[in-house]
């Protein structure tokens, strides 16, 4: 990545100066091509590692490697020329201690050319994005439902509903914030869960599942453009059918093959009829 192409993405100081301005729009993206689809419509790139579920076909985020978000985040980077690309930092890449956290933080970076991480936790992890954050590492928060945690909290179910429970969330977002965290995503939570975070930090929040309370939104691009599968959660707003219309191209390519349709005359090379020694020649 040369100097002038960082110089065209959007920074970290300026999404976080959007704070109760025009709303952040975020999309995630694992490759470069659709990176390069998604980028002048996307102020942040997400590379979530919700990928290990929707590229690799695994159950959960759990078995997501950092070198699998070091190869993702560094194609997102090659594919792109303006959104601020970030990192999700991997489940037990960071969770052991805050220098646990900046070494592979830091691996993240440099390998991938990204402009920040992204990690999931609240008050217990204060101390780590304070941590990154003094030391040059650029953090998004993430709080609500986070699935790094599926185990501990039994599933994927919306969070917030009991007061405590929304308390708590409040308290998590602040205290990142508070650290130095420059937006903070929300998942999965009650409205009143999303604006009260919303109005109690001083950092944008970006809602997934967590209604139009936030500073800006982000959405799984697999669900929001039709290409993962069988369930779509309420909070997904499918803007196009792509992976009907793979199935439709699919059958018709097959069908094709089947009654030698394809390859037809316009998808063959020409060939170079010597006259002299009437041979052919494959040009
Ligand atoms: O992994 C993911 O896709 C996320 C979303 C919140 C963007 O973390």
């Amino acid at each position: 990545m040369s100097i002038s192409s960082q110089k065209k993405r959007i920074t970290v100081p300026k999404l976080r100066a959007r704070k109760g301005g025009e709303p952040i729009v975020s999309l995630t993206a694992y490759t470069a091509p659709m990176a390069g689809f998604l980028d002048p419509y996307t102020d942040v790139f997400i590379v979530g590692d919700s990928l290990g579920m929707v590229l690799y076909g695994y159950d959960s985020t759990l078995n997501v490697s950092l070198e699998m978000m070091i190869a993702h985040g560094a194609a997102v980077v090659r594919g792109s020329e303006t959104a601020c690309v970030t990192v999700d930092m991997p489940f037990g890449s960071y969770q052991e201690s805050p220098e646990q956290a900046f070494r592979n933080g830091a691996r993240l970076m440099q390998e991938s050319g990204c402009g920040a991480v992204k990690l999931e936790g609240g008050i217990e992890m204060a101390e780590t994005v304070s941590f990154l954050t003094d030391r040059g590492i650029p953090v998004m928060g993430h709080v609500g439902l986070m699935p790094q945690s599926v185990n501990r909290l039994g599933g994927y179910q919306v969070r917030g509903r009991e007061r405590e429970e929304g308390s708590a969330i409040v308290s998590d977002a602040r205290a990142i914030a508070e650290a130095g965290a420059f937006s903070v995503v929300i998942e999965g939570v009650v409205p009143s869960v999303a604006s009260h975070v919303t109005h109690s930090v001083s950092v944008p929040t970006i809602g997934i599942g967590a209604s139009a309370e936030c500073d800006g939104q982000v959405l799984v691009t697999e669900d929001m453009i039709g290409m993962f599968n069988d369930y779509t959660p309420t909070f997904v707003k499918r803007y196009a059918e792509l992976g009907a219309e793979v199935q439709k191209a699919a059958a018709a390519y097959a069908s094709d093959v089947k009654a030698r349709r394809f390859p037809g005359p316009e998808q063959v090379f020409k060939e170079k009829i010597n006259v002299k020694h009437k041979q052919v020649k494959i040009i």
